[in-house]
């Protein structure tokens, strides 16, 4: 099959030397790139700014700001089976990038943010897309109830959960602990581990809940 896979965190300017982001490393993101390419699949890997080595045998594209991984989504969506949306995109950005550097002024200083675009909740509705949908649902509180709302929001087919205020997984760590959340209200949850081999099992969870045979 042939997969989209985001990544990373991204970047919205302030000014040229400021910007807003997260905590993301791409790690999760990058673990899956490798795992679905080292079972067969054919990968594209769409990036925020991140640290680490590209994987090999993936088609990797870089952006910087969520109207740049929007775009690129759009562009290379269409031919793809499955898509899985693991960055952390900014939902917000300055509404007003200035030119300038910023200088020191008052005490204070107030920045007016807007919101940025939905990729993940763009992908049914604006793009057409009909293949295999995965979003991550990244929540504090009421996990569960969280992911089943976006998975039915965003038309997903399946959501990866985790619980971030949990130290030690999730954001810019190297082990994850994730509940999958189907249709239908079915969750499965799977143990913590390192962000490697849980990519290997949920590239297998994937594959399978994306065959045509698969029940639904
Ligand atoms: N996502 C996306 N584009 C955005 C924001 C999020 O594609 N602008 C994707 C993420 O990659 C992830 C999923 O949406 O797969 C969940 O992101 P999250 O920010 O938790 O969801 P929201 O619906 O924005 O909900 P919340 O109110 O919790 O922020």
């Amino acid at each position: 099959m042939r997969l989209l896979i985001t990544a990373g965190p991204t970047r919205e300017p302030i000014d040229p030397v400021r910007f807003l982001s997260n905590r993301s490393s791409g790690r999760m993101g990058y673990a899956l790139a490798e795992a679905a390419h080292a079972a067969g699949h054919e990968v594209l890997l769409i990036s925020g700014p991140v640290t680490l080595p590209p994987p090999s045998g993936v088609q990797l594209i870089h952006v910087e700001t969520a109207r740049e991984m929007f775009d690129a989504v759009r562009t290379h969506l269409p031919g793809c089976d499955t898509a899985i949306f693991s960055a952390a995109v900014a939902d917000y950005r300055p509404a007003h990038v200035i030119s300038q550097k910023i200088k020191k002024s008052a005490g204070t200083l107030t920045l007016q943010l807007e919101r940025t675009e939905d990729i993940l909740g763009s992908v049914r509705s604006q793009f057409a897309f009909h293949g295999f949908l995965v979003g991550f649902a990244a929540e504090t509180e009421n996990l569960i109830a969280h992911a089943q709302d976006k998975l039915t929001r965003k038309g997903c087919d399946l959501i990866i959960a985790n619980d971030v205020s949990q130290s030690g997984i999730g954001f810019d760590s190297l082990e994850n602990e994730v509940t999958l959340c189907l249709p239908g209200g079915q969750t499965v949850p799977l143990p913590r581990q390192s962000k490697t081999a849980l990519a290997r099992e949920l590239i297998a969870h994937i594959s399978r809940l994306s065959s045509p045979q698969a029940p639904k």
